[in-house]
């Protein structure tokens, strides 16, 4: 069973960083993320272990969804890094973060790894979830494998940066067009096969980061891209980039309210006291079955941000 958390805004924190994991802890991102990987130098990864360990045993992360990115299985770190802090805070951790997937046998390994140090700490097996980053040409031909090689995985995530590295991108801002390109959008293909493996699987498909941070609109323009497309959430990198990203993640409040408002009309109308019809009319819109689900998307994103309706639909009284 997939489980859905929020993760509009999913805050990268440097686990070498106390000071960061101080702060994240009072900022209104939907997931923190507490890395061990490409934020940490090679020498910090072993005190950011420790440092990890204790803020998410001793911090408060009410209401956040709390990940750990450990590195990457062609590292000689990553079954040391799941290792400590599954042991040191596993009951107060949500999910791991497996950078650089390429295959379905590392989230099998993970996994294996996972239900081990589960059951030797007492901790329900299956409980601590798994994030896939997809950041090479491998990992993206083999996303639908490493979508359904755990029942653990939860997301599928874009790493832009490492991805555009790996195939030669010449783009100078990560997520942005190459200056030479002028033909569509040179990362549709690559957000678009992530999101049907994500979607086919019943999963949630997550941006990368926009590294500009002081470059708000920008980001807006990149999350805008992938939000458009279906995405559920994207990386941030600075308190800056927060409301913009739980901004553009979420319905606005009047295609909100108009969800709620297909979703009552098409009850009233499916209904026996509704003429029991299957598409009707909607001011000047045409609803059926459709709409309902579209309308359910919306609308069940609406919710999860806590956006209160406005309007009421009235049943016609002749
Ligand atoms: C994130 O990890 C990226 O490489 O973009
Ligand atoms: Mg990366």
């Amino acid at each position: 069973m997939a489980v859905s958390r929020a993760r509009r805004s999913c805050l990268a924190v440097p686990g070498s960083s106390p000071k960061m994991l101080g702060k994240a802890q009072g900022l209104p991102a939907d997931q923190i993320f507490l890395d061990i990987e490409d934020s940490v130098a090679p020498l910090a990864k072993a005190e950011a272990r420790s440092n990890i360990v204790s803020a998410l045993n001793e911090g408060d992360w009410t209401g956040k969804t709390r990940v750990v990115r450990v590195n990457d299985w062609t590292t000689q770190w990553t079954y040391a890094d799941v290792i400590a802090v599954v042991e040191g805070a596993g009951s107060n951790l949500d999910c791991i973060m497996l950078p650089k997937v390429q295959t379905a046998d590392q989230v099998v390994a993970l996994d294996l790894l996972l239900t081990q140090l589960e059951k030797s700490n007492g901790l329900e097996v299956g409980r601590i979830g798994i994030e896939a980053q997809i950041e090479n040409a491998l990992g993206l031909i083999n996303v639908d494998a490493i979508a359904t090689a755990s029942p653990r995985i939860e997301t599928i995530i874009f790493g832009p940066a490492d991805f555009m590295a790996s195939i030669n991108m010449k783009s100078l801002v990560v997520g942005e067009q190459p200056p030479s390109y002028d033909v569509g959008d040179a990362y549709h293909y690559i957000l678009m096969r992530i999101l049907m493996a994500a979607r086919a699987h019943d999963l949630q498909a997550i941006d990368g980061p926009y590294l500009q941070i002081k470059d708000v609109d920008g980001f807006r323009r990149v999350a805008g891209r992938s939000a458009a497309l279906g995405f559920d959430g994207k990386w941030v990198l600075h308190p800056g980039q927060i409301d913009a990203a739980n901004e553009v993640y979420s319905p606005t409040p009047e295609d909100y309210d108009h969800a709620e408002l297909i979703l009552d009309a098409y009850d009233y109308y499916t209904s026996e006291a509704g003429g029991k019809r299957g598409a009707v009319m909607l001011g000047d819109e045409m609803i059926d079955e459709a709409s309902r689900k579209m309308a359910l998307v919306v609308a069940a994103k609406g919710r999860a941000a806590g956006l209160a309706r406005t309007s009421k639909f009235e049943p016609p009284t002749e």
